[in-house]
């Protein structure tokens, strides 16, 4: 990250061209170097695959303002970012901290409230820089002393691998932790694991009863099945206060992720990853599986039989057509409704559902997912493709999957 030092010294001459010409003069500098600006000199100083490796994507404004703010606000007080990169999650806090008499006063308080570690010696130079800046925004008849160095400011923020570390002082704990993967071999997971995993496991543990923690997560610990035994772990040691989706990370991280807020302790409903919900699913009215071909692997074999692809069925409607093709392997007696597997949270309809009708079995390729009404009648297949265009089962697969495709348990369990 060395080549980020750059930007290290840019915010060294804008504090001492607001220590010489004033506050006033750099008002839109200062506004950007603290919304957007440490992120996109990363990006252009630094290679997208030295970023990955690092797991060094820092938080934008909106997603940092919306899971901080209401935090800091309610809470105030001490913070620790265990992985704080550049600072924009403390920024947010900072904003919320209150102002003392004079500039020193300030940055002495805000010195010791202010906790955070990375690995990275670059990011805490520049998350320094940019908790002064805000301290000077905040009053602008404020100039700091030019013979002082920002390095010798908020002494707790320090080059630490917070995996090895512990927690030097009580505080609420807020993370966006590396999303890259690590092998591990725990007794909640092993093999490949997401670090957002591990770290919140570790804050979990380091956190006192009644201490908050405030974490953005990638979608995939939220439904991923290898995270089974983590959610359940963290389910009992977290009463959850905020739980929601937040979207695509930033336009570079096209990671989905959402916002994880709890105060540590024992939940009296333990488990609030799925909301328990004792309507009946549409599993209860039909058979969903996936189709069984694949087209490049599969040898055309078996009774030839209508068939259907992604690329010759319509996305909406009802459809007899097909092309035919021998298949070895299982098919689907009409009427049934077809759903793509293939399934963004950005696209502009999400199911994209047919239904299919005509004579005869149907093989479909294994990129669709057949749901076959177990009374067999049209009218019931109109009626899944109704619920299945609704606004409600929109918003339903959107927070319950987050990611490209969509599942078979996902259909199933979706409310009538
Ligand atoms: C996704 S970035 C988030 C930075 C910041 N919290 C934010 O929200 O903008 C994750 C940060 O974790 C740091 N990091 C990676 N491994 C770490 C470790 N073991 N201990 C502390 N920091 C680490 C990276 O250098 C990177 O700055």
């Amino acid at each position: 990250m060395e080549p980020y030092a750059d930007y290290a010294r840019f915010l060294d001459a804008l504090i001492s061209g607001i220590s010489e010409f004033g506050f006033k003069n750099y008002r839109s500098e200062v506004a950007h170097a603290l919304n957007g600006g440490a992120s996109e000199a990363l990006r252009s100083e630094v290679r997208l695959s030295e970023l990955k490796r690092h797991g060094a994507f820092f938080t934008t404004e909106k997603i940092a303002r919306h899971a901080i703010e209401p935090l800091a606000k309610e809470t105030g007080g001490a913070v620790y970012d265990p992985a704080c990169g550049a600072g924009d999650l403390l920024l947010r806090w900072a904003e919320n901290l209150p102002l003392r008499a004079s500039l020193s006063s300030t940055l002495e308080s805000w010195g010791n409230l202010l906790v955070g570690s990375d690995t990275n010696p670059e990011f805490i130079s520049v998350a320094k820089r940019r908790l002064l800046l805000c301290a000077l925004s905040r009053n602008s008849r404020w100039r700091f002393n030019p013979k002082g160095r920002a390095d010798d400011l908020f002494p707790q923020l320090q080059v630490q691998d917070f995996l090895n570390k512990g927690i030097a002082q009580r505080a609420t704990l807020v993370m966006n932790p590396p999303f890259n993967q690590v092998r591990i071999n725990e007794s909640w997971a092993s093999g490949k694991t997401s670090l957002a995993a591990v770290f919140l496991m570790k804050a979990l543990a380091l956190l006192a009863e009644g201490e908050r923690v405030a974490a953005i997560l990638p979608e995939v610990l939220r439904s991923g099945s290898r995270y089974e035994k983590w959610r359940q772990i963290v389910g009992e040691m977290l009463v959850f206060e905020r739980f929601e989706s937040l979207g695509k990370f930033s336009k570079i991280v096209d990671v989905d992720v959402f916002l994880l807020q709890g105060r540590r302790g024992a939940p009296v409903c333990p488990n609030l990853w799925k909301r328990p919900d004792a309507s009946p699913k549409l599993e209860s009215i039909c058979n969903v599986r996936v189709g069984t071909v694949v087209p490049h692997r599969d040898k055309q074999a078996g009774p030839l039989v209508r068939y259907l692809c992604t690329s010759s069925l319509p996305s909406s409607g009802e459809y007899c057509g097909g092309e035919f093709r021998r298949v070895p392997s299982q098919t689907v007696a009409t009427p049934f409704v077809a759903v793509r597997r293939t399934s963004s949270p950005s696209d502009r309809i999400r199911p994209v559902a047919t239904i299919v009708t005509g004579k005869g079995p149907v093989a479909l390729e294994n990129h669709l997912i057949s749901l076959r009404p177990h009374d067999g009648k049209l009218a019931t297949c109109r009626l899944i493709y109704d619920l299945l265009r609704s606004p409600r089962t929109r918003s339903s697969l959107d927070q319950t999957i987050r990611c490209r495709h969509l599942t078979t348990s996902a259909i199933r369990n979706l409310p009538l």
